[in-house]
């Protein structure tokens, strides 16, 4: 088989890089490891910046987004018995952010490919990549037990933390960088009705909690849980009652709890790989960077490298210019590693981390500063919602 960009992942760098090349004319084949059930059936994020519900809607994906997604204006920090607002909407001109499931987002995006005839081949895993450097890029993978391979021009890397892409570069031409957080995220996905309006990021001496959402009535609520926890010695109602334990009064009050729809651990890791192209493979997404979830930011960042990786793949076959592929690892890895800071430093304030009282008390006046000073709010706002793409022309 041949094309233009041989696409490894399913995920949402994968799928929209896929989608805003067919929109101008280029062909691309997607290759996934796992079945499209496993694909639509994975919960993650839930928060869209306003690029990356801008990108949706250029790429003709946005109208159940805008239909059935909620915009949020702002969140509460939740500490020390307090509960302050961050306006987002008032600090930032404007901006906000949308609240539309990774799954939904995933859905469309594979409804909108299949509609146009795109090749995906799902359970067929990429198990090696070669000639990226000589001019002759070429995929072998598997399928029904046999080894095909996919000729193509470039090699588009969209295969999560765990993929052969960044490991095809070589270690000798990669340079990694990592924190793994001594924690995770147990979360649980439950028809009720969400506690509040927006989200509440709670800090608080028991360990963090997040009160998220994917509906009016469809909740998604997560805590701060020991690395080496099973999600099977967590009952449901364990889950509630440590959540209500670390919400503000007024919150805990209100949770309606019931039964799981999905639960699951996440652990926390902040990674980057250097560069982010290799001749004629580039990286995306989640196989260049990881973001511990704090700042939902991991699969914002998928969508700004597809941004700028669509961009130079569009100028590259209208015009033969190869100007931004050139720039595209140094341009993506500048928003990258304002990414990776923010979430690493809100994880930071946020999380139990030992039972140090200097550190808690340091949180806490952190906090104290952030929600009382007018620039802190503003940074956090606009790193928030997003900061901007650089010009890439
Ligand atoms: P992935 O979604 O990981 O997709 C990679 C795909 O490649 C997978 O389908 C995988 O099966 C496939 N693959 C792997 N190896 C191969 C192979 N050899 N051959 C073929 N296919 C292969 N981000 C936010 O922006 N906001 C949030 O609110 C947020 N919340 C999160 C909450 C949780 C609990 C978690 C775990 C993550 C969250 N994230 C959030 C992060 C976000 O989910 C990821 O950053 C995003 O999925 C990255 O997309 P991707 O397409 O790059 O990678
Ligand atoms: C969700 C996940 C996050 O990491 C976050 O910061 C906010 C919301 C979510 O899954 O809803």
């Amino acid at each position: 088989m041949r094309t233009q960009v041989g696409i490894i992942g399913s995920g949402p760098s994968g799928l929209l890089l896929s989608q805003i090349l067919f929109l101008h004319g280029i062909d691309s084949v997607i290759l996934e490891r796992q079945s499209r059930d496993h694909v639509l059936g994975r919960i993650r994020a839930g928060v869209l910046e306003q690029s990356t519900v801008d990108m949706l809607r250029a790429a003709s994906v946005g109208e159940r987004m805008d239909r059935e997604g909620l915009v949020h204006g702002g969140f509460s920090l939740a500490f020390d018995g307090r509960m302050e607002y961050i306006d987002m909407h008032k600090w930032t001109g404007g901006s906000g952010v949308m609240v539309y499931g990774q799954t939904e987002l995933t859905r469309d995006l594979i409804e909108a490919r299949m509609a146009d005839g795109a090749v995906i081949e799902y359970e067929a895993p990429a198990v090696a990549i070669d000639g990226f450097l000589d001019g002759k890029p070429r995929i072998i993978y598997e399928k029904k037990g046999e080894r095909r391979e996919l000729l193509c021009d470039f090699v588009a890397g969209c295969d999560g933390y765990h993929g052969i892409s960044r490991q095809s570069a070589g270690p000798g031409s990669i340079k990694e960088f990592e924190k793994v957080y001594p924690f995770g995220w147990l979360g649980i996905l439950s028809d009720v009705p969400p506690v509040d309006r927006e989200l509440i990021y709670t800090n608080h001496e028991r360990g963090f909690a997040l009160c998220s959402m994917r509906s009016h009535t469809r909740s998604r609520y997560y805590i701060q849980c020991d690395l080496n926890d099973n999600v099977d010695i967590w009952t449901d109602d364990a889950f509630w009652d440590e959540l209500r334990r670390r919400l503000p009064e007024t919150a805990a009050q209100k949770l309606v709890t019931g039964p799981r729809l999905e639960m699951s651990i996440a652990p926390l890791r902040s990674f980057v790989a250097e560069p982010m192209r290799f001749g004629a493979l580039l990286l995306a997404g989640d196989a260049a960077h990881i973001v511990p979830p704090t700042g939902a930011k991991g699969l914002n960042l998928a969508a700004s490298d597809v941004h700028y990786l669509s961009r130079a793949l569009i100028v590259y076959y209208a015009e033969k210019r190869t100007d931004l592929l050139d720039r595209y690892s140094d341009t993506c890895l500048r928003r990258v590693w304002k990414a990776v800071r923010f979430s690493w430093w809100f994880t930071a304030m946020m999380h139990k981390f030992g039972d140090e009282p200097l550190c808690q008390r340091l949180q806490l006046a952190e906090l104290d500063y952030l929600t009382g000073s007018e620039a802190a709010r503003t940074a956090m706002a606009e790193n928030y919602v997003g900061l901007p793409f650089d010009r890439f022309e």
